[in-house]
């Protein structure tokens, strides 16, 4: 087999780079280890930036997104028991979220490969890449085929072949793993807000969220080796109530059946350079943030823009200038919102119970940020997602 770019991996990275590249007139080859209905049915993320959704806009792929899509202006820090609303959208020159599950663009993204007739192979592990140093690099699948290209796209997330396939000492790693985790449900029950609810408190961190005006999504922060059946459903209600409630008790959370959970490690880690040879790395492959900003898919989307559009310059012209330029235009913004999803993170989760201070601190952070304008907007920008071009 053969192809211009082989993409390891059909997340949100492999497919929306193999989508750009269609639209370019460059061919590709999707590989993927898990099945379609697999990838298709994966809950994860929820929030996309305003930069996210203007690139599904612009090559096709935003119809449902617009149709179904909750557009977001503001959310909610809940702290000391009150709410405190940030206006996202009168902060950052107009810039809004929208609530999509991640779910629903990877399936808008295959249906769009499909139609084009583009190459997307499921149940096709990589197990390895060779000759990454020459300008013909293989990708061996288990099933014993090989494709040769003329360049790798790792696409395949924190726990794929492609960032180890550098040999050893050729990325430095930088990473930092949290003393916590993430507990999420989906619950057939409408949301008990308009937006999302950053809920700082005593207990541990806790995050409304939804997916639809039938759908609610919510996080608790949890131990980082904690099982799901230590949390009965009446376990995760009783926790959301009490982390939710407001002082003045007029915040009424709604409960339903809980239909989907997950626990998710909370980590910061960073694989650079971006690239080894002629092996690019795109998405949770390089780079893996805790989910407090929001970041990890819109990071991910970020990359493979870059990414596009140096793969472009290359085959039509033949100028590698833009693929030598490509780990260090991506990593400034990887370490932007490194920054933004650790400050995010410290701010809001119990951290250290036996040290007061930390405590006193964060209380002081978050009372600054709903006062003061110039904190606001900080939050708020980078939480609707800075351009390509301003980082
Ligand atoms: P992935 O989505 O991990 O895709 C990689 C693909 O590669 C997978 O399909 C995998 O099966 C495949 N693969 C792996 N190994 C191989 C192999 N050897 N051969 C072939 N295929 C392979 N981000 C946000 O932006 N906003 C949020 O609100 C948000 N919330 C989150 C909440 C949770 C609970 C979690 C877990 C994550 C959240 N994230 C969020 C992060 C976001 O989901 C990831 O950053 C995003 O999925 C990264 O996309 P990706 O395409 O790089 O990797
Ligand atoms: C969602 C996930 C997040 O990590 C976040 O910060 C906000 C919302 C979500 O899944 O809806």
């Amino acid at each position: 087999m053969d192809t211009q770019v082989a993409i390891i991996g059909a997340g949100p990275a492999g497919l929306l780079l193999a989508h750009l590249l269609q639209r370019a007139g460059i061919e590709s080859m999707v590989l993927e280890a898990r099945t379609r209905e697999y990838v298709e049915h994966r809950v994860r993320a929820g929030v996309l930036e305003q930069g996210t959704v203007d690139v599904l806009t612009e090559t096709g792929v935003g119809d449902r997104l617009h149709r179904e899509g909750m557009v977001h202006r503001g959310l909610e820090l809940r702290f000391g028991g009150r709410g405190h609303r940030i206006a996202l959208s009168d902060l950052a020159g107009g810039r809004a979220i929208t609530v999509y599950g991640q779910q629903e663009v990877v399936k808008d993204l295959i249906a769009a490969r499909l139609e084009a007739g583009g190459e997307l192979r499921f149940e096709a592990e990589a197990t390895a890449i060779e000759d990454l140093d020459g300008d013909r690099p293989v990708v061996r699948l288990a099933s014993g085929e090989e494709l040769g290209c003329a360049v790798v796209a790792g696409c395949d997330g924190f726990h794929g072949v492609s960032r180890a396939a550098a040999p050893d000492g050729a990325l430095a790693v930088y990473e930092r793993v949290y003393p916590f985790a993430w507990l999420g449900i989906l619950a057939r029950a409408a949301p008990s807000s308009e937006e999302l609810i950053y809920a700082h408190h005593d207990r541990g961190f806790a995050l409304h969220s939804m997916r639809s005006p039938e759908i609610t999504r919510l996080y608790l922060q949890v131990a980082p080796d904690d099982e799901l059946e230590a949390w009965p459903d009446e376990r995760i209600w009783e926790e959301l109530q009490t982390r939710m409630a407001t002082r003045d008790g007029a915040f009424a959370l709604n409960e339903g059946e809980i239909f989907e959970r997950g626990i998710a490690p909370m980590r910061s880690f960073v694989a650079e350079p971006m690239r080894h040879g002629r092996l690019f790395l795109a998405g949770d492959a390089a780079h893996i943030v805790p989910a407090t900003g929001a970041k990890g898919l819109n990071l991910a989307v970020a990359d493979v823009r870059v990414l596009a559009r140096a793969l472009r310059a290359f085959f039509e012209r033949g100028d590698e200038a833009e693929l030598d330029a490509y780990s260090d235009r991506c990593l400034r913004r990887v370490w932007r919102v490194q920054h933004f999803s650790w400050w995010m993170t410290q701010m809001l989760h119990r951290l250290d119970a036996n040290d007061p201070f930390e405590g006193k601190l964060q209380r002081s952070q978050l009372e600054y940020v709903v006062r003061s304008e110039a904190a606001a907007r900080t939050l708020a920008e980078n939480y609707v997602g800075l351009e390509l071009e301003d980082v």
